[in-house]
């Protein structure tokens, strides 16, 4: 199993967030998995502009960091989203490429991805995020298996506490067990059919003015 990793802290590779979820991809290693860590903050990834391009052709003309990471991400059996939490939401860049993966949403271009979320805080208020993060997955087809965070300011340095460590490390065992099962997501998978229809009902409605998208759901999508 080949696992992408993206980390959203301006702290990249060095930051808390990273720290944990170095913790996850290391459970997710101890089951054979392939992990790789992407920093968005070395490759600019800019907001989206709205210019519908990804609808139309399939691709954003965007000439930043968007297209490569999407590529490795699309190549992936398995993603981890890992933001810090900043302002009760993910941090700008990794907002920023979830933006930009709007066209992937529409295709649920992740369907067969397994997925997970990380997120670290000074003092919490974690989970919505995490969920978030989660909701993100399921609405890009993937099936997200769990979360893990950590509240930093409760912890010295990047010494996280058992408990933390231990979660971290199962749900990175987790993400390589539910692939190789091919296991469902009984929290999401309700939303993620109503919105998987709410995506084929906006193609058909749109097929004169998204073609790349229209023709990617009747080839990949059984659309009729
Ligand atoms: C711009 C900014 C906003 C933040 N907002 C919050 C917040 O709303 N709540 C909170 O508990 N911590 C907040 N923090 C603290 C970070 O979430 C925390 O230090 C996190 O572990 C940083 O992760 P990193 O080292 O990977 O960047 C904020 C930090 C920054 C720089």
């Amino acid at each position: 199993m080949k696992i992408v990793s993206l980390v959203g802290s301006p702290r990249g590779t060095k930051g808390n967030t990273a720290a944990l979820l170095k913790i996850v991809l290391a459970g997710a290693a101890s089951r054979g998995a392939e992990t790789e860590i992407i920093a968005i903050r070395g490759r600019e990834v800019k907001p989206c502009r709205a210019c519908n391009t990804c609808h139309q052709k399939g691709v954003c003309p965007q000439k930043d960091g968007f297209n490569a990471i999407k590529e490795k991400a699309l190549a992936a059996d398995g993603l981890v989203l890992a933001s810090p939490n900043y302002i009760f939401h993910v941090s700008a860049q990794l907002k920023a490429f979830l933006d930009r993966c709007c066209g992937l949403v529409h295709c649920q271009a992740f369907q067969g991805k397994y997925g997970a979320a990380v997120v670290t805080s000074g003092g919490g208020e974690d989970e919505p995020i995490a969920d978030y993060l989660q909701h993100f997955l399921a609405t890009t087809g993937a099936v997200p298996v769990g979360a893990v965070w950590a509240r930093m300011g409760e912890i010295s340095g990047q010494d996280f506490p058992e408990p933390i460590r231990s979660k971290a490390f199962a749900l990175g065992e987790k993400l390589v067990q539910a692939w190789k099962s091919r296991e469902t997501a009984p929290r999401f998978e309700r939303e993620a059919a109503q919105f998987r229809e709410r995506m084929r009902s906006l193609i058909l409605r749109r097929k004169e003015e998204w073609p790349y998208e229209y023709e990617y759901w009747k080839k990949y999508r059984g659309l009729k």
